[in-house]
């Protein structure tokens, strides 16, 4: 009997050592054909942005989106309004400025999704690549919530808010199941159908009419907004700094936020940047999109201080400072309508120029690795990111009392996203950057003084930060 057990316990052994050899060994064939199959012809088939001022564009458009025009304002608000603003711009171009040449660099030199780009350093480090394409997959499954309410609120402009109140309206509004589930899914789907459509005609095409819009209406409602009756308060608000308001909370959301604006830390820019010919410098792009999305926030804060203090409403309300503060001006000036309509379409402007950015690192994926075509792509991931968008969604209404970790959905999502994925996603491509890519400051500056601080800043100075500021944004 017991000898009859070790046989058959043999047996099972051989037969397990047997197929995982069979399984390794197919594997290794096929990733070796897989390789080869890449680097030859994948690389030659890889699409290009057509100038370089395509690929600033695409990056701003990535950068300046809800972050810069509905984040910004309300964290500012709550944050003691100029220093966190003197925080923020200090923290772009000092601490961001690296990961973010890095992130684009990677994606330059190694001309690969982020998965492949991690692989090439080294085999198994494209576990940690993978990261990049789930940030990207979970960001957008709450960011976009806010583009379906967008979506709608820009039809509410259209129609008049008449008599709503805006704060009634808001709350009935987000805890309507079907419309905002529908409008989400809609904003979702629009993201795709660029997506789909490629590089060129896809993400140039849409960049490069939605970022002139953007630029045109936010300067327009800029002017209009100070020029309302005592909106040097706004402006006092957002220029004359305070400093008893500095405190560690505030400096930490001015960095969280600053990595956020600049797309840092989920492989857009690294995607992004594995689109770019070979032979072009970034360095000036790099400035641009740093110049650019730091000039948005700005202008946003511009936009909407000056008009809420202008009516004596509050500057620190919240994330509802969009939804809720902002009807209350649009229904109190001439040309209410107008100004909302044209001030929501600047917003869906610049959510859905972001989302795309933020789907093109699994879609890249996707393509690269599965070998399947964009739009093939784009279905799975509107099918993964439907299924768990569509939660987050109702976590306003009607599964507002589900709760994960003392956490809505949306909660959650958000949480798990800005506080450990983005930092660590920076980590690594810092790490990997500095320690295997060997990206270094030679291949961007001249100046012997700054390449030496970049190479310090990449490898030691910005890990060391991040893992601190990790430790702390977990506590
Ligand atoms: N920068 C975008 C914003 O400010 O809304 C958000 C974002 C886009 C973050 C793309 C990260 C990313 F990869």
């Amino acid at each position: 009997m017991f000898r009859g057990k070790n046989i058959f316990h043999i047996a099972i052994l051989t037969y397990l050592i047997f197929n995982l050899y069979k399984l390794n060994f197919c594997s290794i064939i096929r990733q070796v054909k897989y390789q080869s199959k890449t680097d030859k012809s994948l690389d030659n088939k890889r699409p290009t942005w057509t100038s370089r001022y395509s690929f600033i564009l695409a990056a701003i458009g990535s950068a300046v989106g809800l972050g810069n025009i509905w984040r910004f304002p309300y964290v500012m608000g709550q944050n003691g309004g100029a220093v966190f603003l003197l925080a923020y711009v200090l923290f772009i171009v000092t601490i961001c400025f690296i990961p973010l040449m890095t992130e684009i660099l990677v994606g330059k030199k190694t001309k690969k999704d982020c998965v492949g780009a991690f692989e090439l350093a080294k085999p198994e480090l494209k576990y940690l690549g993978m990261l990049n394409p789930i940030t990207a997959i979970i960001v957008p499954s709450f960011y976009f919530v806010i583009g379906g309410w967008i979506i709608n609120y820009t039809y509410k402009s259209f129609i008049g808010f008449q008599n709503d109140n805006p704060i009634q309206y808001f709350s009935a509004f987000t805890q309507a199941p079907v419309i905002t589930v529908a409008s989400t899914l809609l904003f979702l789907f629009i993201c795709i159908f660029f997506l789909a459509r490629g590089v060129k005609k896809g993400i140039e095409f849409i960049n490069n009419v939605m970022m002139p819009l953007l630029a045109i209406i936010l300067v327009i409602l800029v002017i209009a907004s100070i020029n309302l009756p005592n909106a040097y308060l706004g402006l006092e608000y957002i220029f004359k700094p305070d400093f008893s308001k500095v405190s560690g909370h505030m400096l930490l959301s001015a960095l969280g936020q600053a990595f956020f604006t600049l797309s840092v830390g989920m492989g857009s820019l690294l995607t992004y940047g594995s689109y770019i010919k070979s032979d072009k410098n970034i360095v000036k792009s790099a400035y641009t999109i740093i110049f650019s999305s730091t000039t948005f926030s700005i202008l946003a804060g511009m936009m909407i201080f000056p008009a809420v203090f202008s009516f004596g409403l509050e500057p620190d309300s919240g994330a509802g400072l969009v939804f809720v503060t902002l009807p209350k001006v649009f229904m109190q000036i001439p040309h209410g309508n107008i100004v909302a309509c044209a001030f929501f379409i600047l917003l869906f402007c610049a959510a859905i120029t972001s989302g795309i950015s933020m789907l093109e690192v699994p879609c890249a994926t996707l393509v690269d690795r599965l070998k399947i075509s964009r739009l093939k792509a784009g279905v799975i991931l509107f099918c993964i990111i439907a299924l768990i968008t569509i939660p987050a969604t109702l976590s306003f209404g009607l599964l507002k009392d589900f709760k994960l970790f003392d956490k809505t959905i949306f909660d959650l999502l958000d949480f798990t996203a800005s506080n450990i994925l983005l930092p660590l996603n920076t980590l690594f491509v810092c790490l990997i950057g500095g320690w295997f890519l060997k990206i270094r400051g030679e291949l961007i500056f001249k100046n012997k003084f700054l390449i030496s601080v970049f190479n310090i800043g990449l490898r030691y100075v910005v890990p060391i930060f991040l893992i601190g500021l990790f430790i702390i944004g977990l506590r």
